[in-house]
């Protein structure tokens, strides 16, 4: 009932003929066996447009990795959803610890943020997960129920909103949260959105991130409230990302 999505987070890597290269070998797979899964991919802003051209005949949907709080204005440098949408964007990656963690933003600007893209016509993705200490001292469940309780805007819904559970110290370590950890943790938010949004939790998709590779992706889709997977490093390599990919068939 819940179809996977597949995400692929570029980050700030990639310049237009590497981007292209990438797409195309992704697209060429897509079509060659058609994935089960949902594939997006966020690519650096400045390359959506130029790379959803060459991918409009695949199934692959693109999506930003962040926006503003408001869709235009005095913002230098910013984003707006509505831009995103704009280039055709169907997603945006809110709240990623990195921007967390370098931009200062908190669960209330993640929220608002969600909103903004709620607004535009898209889907969120909101991004969660606790700290090595936040783990080591046992807080990962209560800091993580908090950061889905305060980061979902009024309106979030199983349409409009994704959640990602990244356990901030495994993201680009090789580092991943056991099968048993992670497990808890999707249950324990589905549980949270059933009270948040009464009727919807099974709906709502909430994927894994944090060094999902090639070789760890099947055991970690195969649990039941993982409907997916938040992919940085290992989206930059097409073959690498396609196996991902084809672990989340059925
Ligand atoms: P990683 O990044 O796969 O490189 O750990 C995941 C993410 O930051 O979304």
């Amino acid at each position: 009932m819940r179809r996977h999505l597949i995400a692929g987070n570029w980050k700030m890597n990639g310049l237009k003929v590497d981007g292209i290269d990438r797409v195309e070998r992704l697209a060429a797979m897509a079509e060659a066996s058609p994935p089960a899964a949902e594939v997006l991919l966020c690519p650096p802003a400045t390359l959506v447009a130029v790379l959803r051209e060459g991918a409009k005949e695949s199934p692959i949907v693109f999506g930003g990795q962040d926006c503003h709080i408001r869709q235009n204005g005095a913002f230098t440098g910013d984003i707006s959803a509505a831009m995103l949408a704009d280039i055709g964007c169907s997603y945006v990656i809110v709240g990623h610890s990195e921007r967390r963690r370098d931009h200062g933003e908190d669960d209330q600007i993640v929220a608002a943020k969600a909103a903004a893209a709620h607004d535009a016509g898209l889907t969120a993705i909101v991004c969660v997960g606790e700290s090595k200490a936040e783990r080591d001292a046992g807080r990962a469940l209560d800091v993580v129920a908090g950061q889905v309780r305060a980061s979902l805007p009024g309106g979030a819904n199983a349409a409009n909103t994704v959640i990602a559970y990244e356990p901030v110290w495994a993201i680009g370590t090789g580092d991943t949260a056991t099968p048993g950890d992670v497990a808890q943790i999707h249950r324990m938010i589905r549980d949270l959105l059933e009270e948040m949004a009464p009727g919807q939790s099974q709906r709502f998709r909430i994927l894994y991130g944090g060094s999902v590779n090639a070789s760890n992706a099947a055991e970690l889709l195969a649990l039941a409230d993982v409907d997916g997977a938040l992919v940085g490093g290992a989206s930059l390599d097409p073959d690498g990302f396609a196996a991902i990919v084809a672990a989340a068939a059925p």
